[in-house]
């Protein structure tokens, strides 16, 4: 039939709300596939759904639907589902002629207020949950309700699909091959499907088929709409449904797909049986999809209602292809709190009955005892980087080992999370930015290469390859074995390459027989020789190679598949990785640290290493570092770290006694001030230089006056605190003592004054104090400011503002202080120190941050006219100041930032980024500004009425720490997001960044 002879209009609508219903109200026309509807808006504020049959519907069909609403409106008791409307007569549904004079059937639903899933962004772990959970309940609902409809023929079952083999003709090759891959399982699984429990399900959980709540932030979902799918088959494939849509535009669909069953399980428990086959149900249901918008295509172009899942079904497909069902299969069950693996009790049962020595592995090493090694993100023994890939170190750290512990086996690592796996093959991005694999799924044994390798076991050879690669296995065998009925397999990795592949497929391996020997480092993957022993008891589909190492988010389900391999060897030093929990770390803070102590983050991270702009947690998972500028030249750099270590290892004293390094760090920063600030004090922390800073003050004027800025942070001592706005005006601050004059801050975009020309009047502002301290009888001592006041939310001065403040300072005998504690050292790009950008020179300097790259060094840089009067006699004695140790970190970095060009790079990466985020803010309005230099950026959040957005950038900042990447928030108003990396950030990091923020600014809490 003709679509256009179908139409039914929103004055028709009306018409038929209020003729048949009696609900006065105006119409809006939705989409639907079969059935006409309508969101009627009555006059009394209640909403209703319209639904307009097409001609000749069937009536039995429509009376099984209605009958369902009102059998599961009974049945389920928190259930929001829409309620039917009885017409006048009090019947569920009613007859009406359209305009072309054709009969239809009308029915009127309550509305069900909230937002339909397709238009929710961004649909997370908890929503999809909630998807599962709702389905599970409407499912739980229906439970013994029956009609005849509910058994038709229907081409969206299921369990029906097979008639989509008949339409392969429709596609190209490659997907040709997809959809018979998953129309074969489905024809080999029946069988067994057939079985399964069956139900009358709503069967349609499509994206426009699910509300959702108005929570923006939380939402869950409220309902499922639109029953016209429902019928009677196996219940697995109602929750096939709901996962086939909502895993689409997922990197990774079946994670997404693990909440969806978790929540169904909780509200409708699912049997193991049925999980074997959801993977399989989610494809044919994929196939349904593309197959039916294949043929639509054909019969009905201008429906393009018809097609809106077309694209994301087939990319689904595409990639659900090439994941193994059984894997899949073992997800689900992990997901519904079974073993991930349904041997895995069973394996440990006959494990527990044997036992097998370490000897047997290798009996010509003769030792049965081991010495555990940890290798873990954490350990001190694996150490730096630098270190662990230093392959003649790793070895001889192994060595001396060794001949520490001559009757034992170096050995451990079941399911360590490691820092070691570096190359991109153990990378991917996931459905949150970059993932990692680390967790480790086999043990290591350390021994040399050419040591003999024994089975344990009777077994067939299954696999042996030379797995060649970058830290790949290189020579590896797996042998199956059959034990008690049970069928495992077991691994040996980092073979001789001519030992493993010497086997043939098929070979029998009698236990104790040899299999190969450990390989040399060029041929076992470039790793220190070793063994790697792994049980699986699935090899899924691999052939070739078979994962050592497993992501983080997916540990359980490969822990299930490969079991403890010690639970054959029973050794007590072959412990697992021991980790204490976040929560454990968090409540021994709260009752012992002190309690004003404030955690980064709604959700807590714990960091145990680091690495350039990187940091990451004890699993592992690697966090873009946006935020940490103490960590100057990228995180324990390796030439800081050995500066640090070896001056560590010789001595460390004070600077009473002479030392090359303390004169070492004073010319390495000397070349890097103007000639006037030729005179160093060192300190150990940014507080302690400010507070140095302000003794000179009172020494060179006598005076005790300090002017700052509103919003100003100049550190945590006492003196500190009564110069920091920051503090004293915020929580806890009791405002401005006697001796401290605020002017405003000096902010050009939502400060007092605002625009291009504002330096003369926040300059006005410095006099204005000027005048206040003199109006006393006193005078100023000094005045204290940030080049780009980060606190204050990454404020730059107004152009001319310094000179101006300076000049007029000076005028009145005070001090000019440039707190260079965040900003210095080459930072800001176009200049290595912040006063420079503006064309001054401060009486003094001071230097914290990044001078130590996170060793606690500080430094104070005056004239010589204030280190002369401030040296009255009394001794400047500072027990850690100028340490060796300090100062020989403190000069390589120094170094660092010359060799590595830093500033330079600053200033690029820093103009890349700055003009990215200006872009973001043309696409995105509720970026008010983006400001700063170099690597020192801020981004302003607000609304149309330049409110400030606390609660979208708390938004934001948590969001892209999901996304692993950190970001800090500040300013007055707590809307001003900071970016102040590690200057090693790249090119790439900054696209990385720029393409998150992107992503998180299109949700919908960040809608203006
Ligand atoms: C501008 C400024 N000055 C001084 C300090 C105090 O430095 P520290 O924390 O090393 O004592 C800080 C610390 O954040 C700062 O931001």
């Amino acid at each position: 039939m003709e679509y256009s002879n179908l139409h039914i209009t929103t004055e028709k609508a009306e018409k038929i709300a209020f003729e048949i219903f009696n609900v006065q109200g105006s119409a809006k026309s939705l989409p639907g596939e079969v059935d006409f509807n309508f969101k009627i808006k009555a006059e009394d504020g209640e909403s209703y759904i319209l639904k307009v049959s097409r001609p000749g519907e069937n009536e039995s069909y429509l009376d099984f639907q209605q009958q369902l609403l009102q059998y599961a409106a009974i049945h389920g008791r928190d259930l929001i589902i829409p309620k039917v409307i009885l017409d006048k007569e009090g019947n569920t549904m009613s007859d009406i002629q359209d305009d072309y004079g054709q009969m239809r059937k009308v029915r009127l639903l309550s509305w069900i207020s909230g937002r339909v899933w397709s238009g929710v962004n961004p649909q997370l772990d908890h929503l999809r949950y909630s998807l599962g959970e709702h389905c599970g309940s409407l499912t739980h609902a229906l439970q013994g309700f029956n009609h005849t409809e509910a058994q038709r023929k229907f081409v969206w079952d299921v369990a029906q699909g097979e008639w989509t083999t008949n339409y392969l003709h429709l596609f190209d090759d490659e997907e040709k091959e997809i959809i018979s891959f998953f129309q074969e399982q489905f024809q080999n699984a029946q069988p067994e499907y057939a079985q399964l429990r069956k139900a009358v399900v709503h069967n349609d959980a499509n994206d426009n088929n699910v509300i959702v709540s108005e929570d923006l932030v939380h939402p869950k979902v409220v309902s499922a709409i639109d029953f016209g799918d429902a019928v009677y088959t196996q219940i697995i494939n109602d929750l096939a449904i709901a996962c086939a849509y909502a895993i689409m535009g997922h990197n990774d669909p079946l994670e997404a797909a693990l909440p969806i069953v978790k929540g169904y399980h909780h509200t409708f428990p699912l049997e193991e049986r049925e999980l074997k086959h959801l993977y399989m149900a989610i494809a044919m249901r994929l196939v349904i999809s593309v197959t039916k918008s294949a043929l639509n295509k054909i019969e009905e172009p201008d429906n393009t209602y018809l097609l809106i899942s077309e694209e994301p079904a087939w990319e689904v497909l595409k990639k659900w292809r090439y994941i193994p069902a059984d894997y899949a299969y073992f997800s689900f069950r992990e997901a519904c709190g079974y073993t991930a693996h349904p041997q895995e009790n069973r394996f440990a049962r006959w494990a527990g009955k044997t036992a097998f020595s370490i000897e047997k592995l290798f009996p010509t090493i003769g030792l049965n005892e081991i010495h555990t090694i940890d290798l873990s993100v954490s350990s001190t023994w694996l150490g730096h980087e630098k270190d662990y890939n230093d392959l003649d170190y790793f070895q001889y750290k192994i060595n001396k080992l060794q001949s520490q512990y001559p009757s034992k086996i170096v050995a451990g690592g079941y399911l360590e999370p490691r820092p070691v796996y570096t190359t991109s093959s153990y990378d991917k991005i996931g459905n949150k930015g970059r993932e990692s694999r680390t967790i480790h799924l086999g043990v290591d044994f350390w021994l040399p290469a050419a040591t003999t390798v024994h089975a344990l076991l009777d077994g067939e050879v299954v696999v042996a390859v030379n797995d060649a690669g970058e830290k790949e296995y290189g020579g590896m065998v797996i042998l199956k074995h059959k034990e008690d009925g049970l069928e495992f397999y077991s691994l040996y990795g980092h073979l001789s390459v001519e030992s493993a592949t010497q086997h043939k497929l098929g070979d029998r391996i009698t236990s104790g027989q040899q299999i190969g020997v450990l390989g040399e480092v060029h041929e076992n993957g470039n790793w220190v020789p070793h063994l790697h022993f792994q049980v699986m008891l699935s090899l899924l589909e691999y052939t070739e190679d078979f994962p050592g190492v497993a992501y983080f988010n997916q540990r359980s389900v490969w822990a299930s598949i490969c079991p403890d391999p010690n639970l054959l060897f029973k050794s007590d030093a072959l412990g697992h990785y021991a980790e204490v929990s976040n929560n454990e770390i968090i409540a021994y803070r709260k009752e012992h640290l002190g309690k004003s102590l404030s955690l980064q983050y709604k959700v807590p991270l714990k960091m145990v290493r680091g690495a350039g702009q990187y940091l990451m947690d004890q699993y592992g998972q690697k966090y873009l570092d946006t935020v940490n500028n103490v960590a100057h030249v990228g995180h324990e750099h390796p030439a800081v770290v050995t500066a640090g270590q070896e001056q560590m290892a010789l001595i460390n004293t004070n600077s009473r006694y002479l030392h090359e390094n303390i004169n070492e760090l004073a010319k390495e920063l000397l070349e890097t001030l103007p000639p006037e600030l030729s005179v160093l004090h060192f300190v150990n922390s940014g507080s302690e230089a400010n507070e140095l800073a302000i003794r000179m003050v009172k020494a060179a004027t006598g005076q005790r006056d300090i002017i700052a800025s509103e919003v100003g942070y100049h550190g945590n001592s006492n003196r500190c605190i009564d110069i920091s706005s920051y503090k004293f005006d915020g929580k806890g601050g009791q405002g401005a003592p006697e001796h401290t004059h605020i002017f405003p801050l000096p902010d050009a975009f939502r400060g007092k004054y605002r625009g291009n020309n504002t330096a003369l009047n926040y300059a006005e502002e410095v006099k204005k104090q000027l005048d206040k301290i003199q109006a006393k009888g006193r005078n100023v001592g000094a005045f204290i400011i940030e080049p780009i006041i980060s606190c204050g939310g990454q404020i730059e001065l107004p152009e001319g503002f310094l000179t101006k403040a300076y000049e007029m300072v000076r005028e009145a005998g005070g001090l000019c202080i440039s707190d260079e504690v965040q900003v210095g050292c080459g930072r800001m790009g176009k200049t290595f120190w912040g006063f420079q950008l503006h064309n001054v020179v401060p009486d003094i300097v001071t230097i914290g941050k990044p001078l130590g790259n996170g060793h606690p060094l500080a430094a104070v840089a005056c004239t010589p006219a204030v280190a002369e009067k401030f040296a009255n006699g009394m001794e400047y004695f500072n027990t850690f100041g100028g340490n060796p140790v300090s100062c020989a970190i403190g000069a390589e970095v120094l170094k660092v930032v010359k060799r590595e060009k830093l500033q330079e790079h600053a200033y690029k990466i820093g103009e890349f980024l700055k003009a990215e985020l200006r872009e973001l803010a043309v696409d995105f309005p509720i970026i008010g500004d983006v400001r700063g230099q170099g690597l020192f950026l801020g981004i302003e959040l607000v609304n149309e009425t330049m409110e400030p957005l606390a609660e979208q950038t708390d938004y934001l900042a948590n969001r892209m720490k999901e996304h692993g990447i950190l970001m800090s928030t500040d300013g007055p108003d707590h809307n001003v997001l900071k970016i102040k990396p590690p200057l090693v950030l790249t090119l790439e990091n900054a696209e990385e960044l720029v393409f998150y923020l992107r992503k998180v600014l299109k949700e919908d809490f960040m809608q203006l």
